[in-house]
């Protein structure tokens, strides 16, 4: 243990979540996972980033995976490593705001299969669309971790960012991360920001940030110094670029002195020899694209997250209108200020991303309008710290009636719709939450898991002779 003046700092390992999730569109499997597990588990990690995010998304779509097997399937390898998830406030994990009754089962649904840490952000930073989900936390015995989405903007001064946390840590919430998703967080900025909050609050605090502008280890390094808890970072194959910082090379950073990890780097060696011939063979098939391997300043100019960058590239691509990329880029900014300089994080990253897309290839503002953005304009995702522009709310919107009260106040509990309009797929209580959040996708899944067991099961198949004499 730490001797006097000692104060080692913790490390978040995030390889199994953010670090694919960012760098190789979230296609590791559990497969690739699980032969890791054991000696991730000796490092000695404050907690492993392993579940939430797109990863339930991804699982469900990409891979015809149960997320909730893979969630089991860790929870029985780590035995001595806090499992940690990534929770998007009342929209869960999926792209729009739920009823309480659904936060609550799965936040409870979460920590019954695994999770330990609960990392519950909300895209405007409206702390109302936390509070269900901190208190389910609080009363599973979870620890809930609530993110502050940063971001730059006039509103966004060391005294808003103060407060907030003042109201976070009197809401019940464990620790405090400050979620820098894009990258924007500067080395000197961050002595600032880390220092202010310390003095602020006793909870402890926790820096997530992306490599993608460059300064990203520098800003760890001043964070330590200035007295942050908890950094997260990446195994060096999946290290870098959009993804965090090496952990490899942190741990480096703080031996010897009053932060040292304490970590065995060879042991650290022995998993990224494991995690390589994965990031070769995503290179190879052209899944990790080398591009979002290097410095984009552009983060840093347009203050836009890698993973919209890459997500306004293939949106523009499908268009065939690729020739319009700085266009968009620049008019982003601007639609971000129309709806109140809200941080760019899923869903509000992918929401501005495409309004931004439509108004620059209609040719026209606001010409073109998908209901996600009526919805933000309308107040169905919360407040945002600053007013919406009352022109384009009036363009967007009409006379529609604005939502001032906390938006999930008026959805109606949904689970048992929901149970019943998915009743002949449920296996195991936790399908109606995946089904909660990506209705067509779970379905297609549970069809597939259905057609997977009859062509194992041996009964089915003699069951089938017996029927189909041949
Ligand atoms: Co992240």
């Amino acid at each position: 243990m730490a001797g006097k003046g000692k104060k080692p700092i913790k490390i978040t390992e995030t390889i199994l979540r953010d670090a694919h999730q960012s760098l190789i569109a979230t296609r590791m499997t559990t497969e690739q996972m699980v032969p890791i597990i054991d000696k991730m588990d000796k490092v000695g990690y404050h907690s492993v980033e392993c579940w939430g995010g797109a990863t339930f998304d991804a699982s469900l779509r990409f891979l015809k995976e149960d997320p909730w097997d893979r969630l089991r399937k860790f929870r029985d390898g780590f035995k001595n490593t806090k499992l940690q998830m990534l929770f998007r406030g009342q929209n869960i994990l999926g792209y729009r705001p739920y009823a309480d009754d659904v936060v609550e089962y799965f936040v409870q649904k979460s920590i019954a299969n695994g999770i330990d840490i609960i990392r519950i952000f909300d895209c405007l930073n409206d702390l109302r669309n936390l509070q269900t989900a901190v208190t389910a936390a609080n009363k599973e015995k979870g620890h809930a971790q609530v993110a502050l989405s940063y971001t730059l903007g006039d509103a966004y001064t060391l005294d808003y960012w103060k407060e907030i946390a003042k109201r976070i840590e009197d809401m019940g919430a464990n620790s405090i991360c400050i979620k820098d998703m894009a990258g924007l967080l500067l080395p000197y900025t961050a002595t600032e920001l880390v220092t202010a909050l310390k003095e602020t609050v006793d909870i402890p605090i926790q820096l997530h940030t992306h490599y993608t502008s460059g300064v990203a280890s520098m800003t760890y390094l001043k964070a330590v110094e200035a007295g942050v808890d908890v950094i997260d970072t990446a195994m060096s194959p999946f290290a870098l670029g959009t993804s965090q910082p090496a952990t490899e090379v942190m741990v480096e950073t703080f031996k010897g002195t009053k932060y040292d990890t304490g970590f065995d780097q060879q042991l650290l060696a022995e998993i990224a020899d494991y995690f390589r011939p994965i990031r070769d063979e995503a290179l190879d098939s052209g899944l990790l694209n080398p591009k979002n391997l290097g410095v984009n300043i552009k983060t840093l100019l347009y203050q836009v997250p890698g993973g919209m960058l890459s997500n306004l590239t293939s949106q523009l691509k499908d268009l065939g209108a690729e020739d319009k990329y700085y266009e968009v880029l620049e008019e982003v900014p601007r639609v971000r200020k129309d709806l109140g300089e809200c941080p760019l994080v899923t869903p509000s990253s992918q929401i501005v991303g495409t309004q931004a897309v439509m108004n620059v290839i209609q040719g026209e503002r606001y010409k073109m309008v998908p209901q996600q953005t009526k919805d933000v304009l309308s107040g169905k995702y919360g407040a945002t710290v600053k007013p919406f522009n009352p022109e384009v709310q009036k363009k967007c919107i009409g006379n529609a009636e604005i939502i001032t009260c906390r938006p999930a106040d008026l959805i109606p509990d949904e689970l048992d719709t929901l149970r019943g309009e998915m009743a002949q797929w449920s296996e195991q209580d936790e399908d109606v939450l995946s089904y909660a959040l990506f209705p067509q996708v779970a379905t297609d899944f549970f069809k597939y898991r259905e057609a997977q067991k009859k062509k194992v099961d041996p009964n089915m198949a003699d069951n089938a002779n017996k029927a189909y004499p041949v």
